[in-house]
């Protein structure tokens, strides 16, 4: 290994020879070599940076774009304007202007060729992130429009290609015949969910990673809420794109609305969430001062009602480290995931993150209960203490007392939205899963702990960003990924809700030749009646036998694909969102270069039975 990129190093360095001579700070593989190796090609699955086999798969524009003003801002804000140039090119292995920019022809357009904008009188919708207000992400039979018997005759309806993206875009939303879909580099589009054409788009001020959801104004009009990366929230006109309001909800300079917000009646619920313990492991970073929240909002306006913190009080300072830059804490305790409305008991449940730095508080890793009127915290469990994780924990020579006392601090959050349930015998549970396990919980004695269960084989793996509810039955698929033994890693699981027990569990699918392979499910998982839908980060969609896990159906999606708005695209891995099902039709997001996705990608795919 260490021989083979020693190789690398030098037939690089011989190919800058053949040109002209180069000095160092003017080489790319010198400049990455000394400035981003570190992380990039850290072997330890803590650091999760791409290595240079992603990053090879952009275009040089976007690599630049992500120094500049992306997510490795401050890791290049000290290399020159001429040097991050030098490194998009070296890392993409492709010169500036030599993949074409991606403008969206006009034909892509409703109403200008493609295709017409269709009469939308249906009615079958998947509004919001997980469908229901409890987020169950199970669509019942007559909104699906597709059986089990019918999952095997699926075909690819359209593509649509993100222009400029590596990363596919939110859980696509589907209302009234449209489909609303945002992506990381801030686009937002209204397509006609038939045919892919464009009724609109919109350009926010950061990326979308949020889910649409749809609601009304006063006077019947359809809105579009969603959250951006600089914590934006927005309403925009459904039918046109205008921008209605925009109000920032945090003022931490890290902070990002990250899930989908819920809606209820004119309110509006969002979770707050940052990007501050990805700048950790940066020793000039002054780590760190976020405080997850929970925002209620005015949806007619974007007025802020109630803003409840996960942590009680400012950060204040702890101490310095080896170059003197100041930390404080506590801090973190975000919120990743889309609260649950509990109407009976006027309660939204959301799961929080881990920590960011000392001291530890008793909110983080925790399911917490806020009172819808006032935003008062009515209860908090917390599931594992002391879990005060960022970036650094894998970096030895980066790590501190301050930051992370513990370099095997777990990383459990809770990702994924809780699930409210109903039982036949009358009770209600909560059923939560982290990134370790799933959990039963007593909506009625404070969130008590019930029962515990795990997926599959593996066992640090657990859930990552949802699992689905069929009635008392929750299906759940582990992210984990262990190169050592594929087939140990990820797999899927049924569950009874009632008691926690497994009801079946299946293994991740072969690798059998496949060149890049990593077949545990990250993405969330979306149930119909009969069927499961679950991708894998190596980009196959798989629908299964709700009944025993049978695979009744699967479409790799880590290709090429021709699109109906003319972007050049391909598919790549799947995670954060999952399938949607609609009206006899599945849409699905495709391409991922966050959090260990191994193929960028930038397609959302639609199939159809036609
Ligand atoms: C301190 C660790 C660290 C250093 C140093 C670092 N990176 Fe990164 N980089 C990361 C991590 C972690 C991610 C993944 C971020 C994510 O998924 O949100 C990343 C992601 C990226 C991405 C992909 C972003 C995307 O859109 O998916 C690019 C490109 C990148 N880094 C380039 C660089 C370059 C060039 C350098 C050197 C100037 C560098 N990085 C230095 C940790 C680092």
């Amino acid at each position: 290994m260490r021989f083979q990129k020693l190789m690398l190093w030098t037939l690089t360095a011989s190919i800058g020879l053949t040109a002209k001579p180069l000095l160092a700070e003017e080489d790319g593989a010198y400049l990455y070599k000394v400035y981003c190796a570190i992380c990039h090609e850290a072997t330890d699955s803590e650091a999760r940076a791409p290595g240079q086999a992603v990053l090879r798969q952009m275009t040089p524009e976007h690599i630049l774009q992500v120094l500049e003003s992306g997510v490795m801002k401050t890791q290049a804000a000290e290399r020159s304007r001429v040097q991050r140039r030098i490194l998009a090119e070296y890392l993409s292995e492709k010169k500036f202007g030599s993949v074409p920019p991606d403008i969206i022809p006009r034909s892509a357009f409703c109403g200008n060729g493609v295709a017409a904008p269709r009469n939308t009188s249906t009615t079958a919708e998947w509004n919001g992130w997980g469908v229901t207000i409890t987020n169950t992400r199970f669509q019942a039979a007559s909104a699906a429009g597709l059986s089990a018997a019918d999952v095997p005759r699926l075909r690819l309806k359209w593509a649509f290609g993100f222009p400029g993206a590596t990363t596919g875009g939110t859980q696509p939303v589907v209302v009234g015949g449209r489909l609303y879909v945002g992506n990381a580099e801030g686009d937002v589009f209204a397509l006609d969910a038939k045919t892919g054409c464009i009724h609109w788009n919109f350009q926010a001020d950061a990326g979308v990673r949020s889910a649409m959801v749809i609601g009304k104004t006063g006077d019947g009009k359809p809105v579009a809420y969603f959250g951006d990366q600089s914590a934006n929230m927005y309403g925009v006109d459904a039918q046109n794109g205008k921008l209605l309001w925009k109000t920032k909800i945090d003022q931490n300079s890290r902070a990002a609305i990250t899930a989908a917000a819920a809606l209820d009646g004119s309110r509006l619920y969002v979770p707050v969430s940052s990007r501050e313990e990805s700048q950790v492991d940066d020793l000039k970073y002054p780590c760190c001062t976020f405080r997850g929240s929970m925002v209620a909002m005015d949806a007619s306006n974007g007025r802020v009602l109630w803003k409840t913190y996960t942590i009680e009080g400012e950060a204040d300072q702890v101490g310095k480290n080896s170059i003197g830059t100041q930390f404080s804490g506590p801090s973190g305790a975000a919120i990743w995931n889309t609260p649950t409305i509990d109407l009976k008991r006027r309660l939204l449940y959301s799961g929080t993150g881990n920590n960011y730095s000392v001291p530890a508080t008793n909110t983080s890793d925790a399911v917490v209960a806020f009172d819808m009127d006032s935003g008062k915290i009515r209860w908090v469990n917390q599931v594992t203490a002391n879990d005060i994780w960022n970036r650094s924990c894998g970096r030895p020579n980066i790590r501190n007392s301050f930051t992370c006392p513990d370099a095997d601090a777990p990383d459990v959050d809770f990702a994924s939205s809780p699930i409210l349930a109903n039982l036949k015998d009358g009770r209600q549970i909560i059923v939560a899963a982290n990134k370790s396990a799933i959990y039963g919980l007593d909506p009625d004695r404070d969130g008590r702990i019930l029962w515990q269960a795990q997926v599959g084989k593996n066992r640090n793996g657990g859930v990552m960003w949802g699992a689905a509810l069929d009635g008392e039955t929750l299906f759940a698929a582990n992210q984990s990924f262990d190169a050592k033994s594929p087939d140990a890693s990820g797999g899927i699981g049924a569950f009874d809700i009632a008691s926690g027990k497994t009801i079946w569990s299946i293994s991740p699918p072969p690798c059998e030749n496949r060149n890049s392979c990593r077949p545990s499910h990250a993405a969330a998982v979306t149930a119909i009646p009969g069927v499961l839908f679950a991708g894998t980060w190596d980009g196959r969609l798989q629908a299964l036998s709700t009944r025993d896990g049978k695979i009744l159906w699967e479409y790799d999606t880590s290709k090429e694909f021709q699109t109906v708005n003319g972007v050049k695209a391909n598919g790549g891995s799947m995670s954060n969102a999952g399938a949607t099902v609609v009206g006899g039709m599945v849409f699905t997001n495709s391409g991922y270069s966050h959090h260990g996705g191994i193929t960028p990608g930038n397609l959302l795919l639609a199939f159809s039975l036609e």
